[in-house]
């Protein structure tokens, strides 16, 4: 039987309901928003774009509660790129695709990967960043060495990301899902867990940057993913996304805000991910 919490349902299935609310309401009144109407071709001119903001370096939360990191200053500068406004808005990272389904946004950027799954229901930009899933374990773990070595073991995740997919495929293994990274990586450190499964660009700059104590990452990467621009089936907006991430590839911004947070030049990416 499938139920729902209440906080589940919040998260999941509110920001549906509120975008078909406003829809009604803005039809029935006659009111129009007139973002948009100032010539672009397609689309409107300010971007109501979602992310999940306990991402660093993709995406964090300063002390003042602005949005900074990677996904952050490159959609700003597709955006200039491009000619429209970023507005951004954070959510947690299952209720993205349900938003921009129902059309409450306009696009995310979260370092989400393009998965073939995802992309039967939503659209997505040219690739944007390569990365891949790594494990982590404590420090003084030896028995944690490979995805094999988990079956059976507790392994802590953020819900669903790509990491949860993998986890699932492990035979035997307990699965802990958790709202953000940091959390699953906390309850790592505090040894309720004995993997996690996530971006490794995430986890290893958690544990470079001193924010988690007494972790490591083992083996290879498990998988090679994309990240990708998320929007709505079709979007109006797709294409000057794609234009203004083209431009900014070719023009060198794209290289100087990667090197702002992860130093070093960029590795050149595919025209469109391999699924
Ligand atoms: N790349 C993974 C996925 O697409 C994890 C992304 C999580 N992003 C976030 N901002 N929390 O599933």
């Amino acid at each position: 039987m499938f139920r729902l919490t209440r906080s589940q349902f919040l998260r999941r299935l509110l920001p549906g309901l509120l975008g078909l609310i406003c829809a009604f309401t803005f039809a029935a009144c006659g009111t129009s928003t007139t973002s948009g109407s100032s010539g672009a071709a397609g689309g409107s001119n300010v971007l109501r774009v979602a992310t999940e903001p306990a991402f660093p370096p993709f995406e964090s939360q300063a002390a003042d509660g602005t949005l900074e990191g990677f996904d952050i200053d490159l959609f700003k500068a597709i955006g200039e790129a491009s000619g429209f406004t970023v507005e951004f808005q954070s959510l947690p990272f299952d209720g993205i695709i349900p938003a921009l389904q129902a059309g409450t946004i306009d696009a995310a950027i979260s370092a989400m990967t393009i998965t073939k799954e995802r992309a039967q229901t939503v659209s997505f930009s040219r690739p944007y960043f390569k990365a891949g899933l790594a494990i982590a374990t404590k420090e003084a773990t030896t028995d944690v060495t490979s995805l094999d070595s988990l079956k059976g073991k507790r392994i802590a995740v953020q819900i669903g990301t790509t990491g949860q997919k993998e986890a699932e495929k492990i035979e035997g293994a307990e699965i802990r899902t958790f709202d953000s990274a940091p959390l699953a990586l906390q309850e790592l450190s505090n040894g309720n867990v004995d993997a996690v499964i996530n971006d490794a660009p995430v986890t290893l700059y958690a544990i470079k940057s001193g924010n988690i104590k007494g972790l490591k990452v083992v083996g290879q990467l498990l998988t090679e993913e994309f990240y990708g621009i998320a929007m709505p089936k079709d979007s109006p907006n797709l294409d000057k996304v794609n234009a203004g991430l083209t431009t900014i590839l070719g023009n060198g911004k794209y290289a100087e805000i990667y090197q702002k947070w992860f130093g070093g030049q960029p590795p050149t990416l595919p025209e469109t991910a391999p699924l």
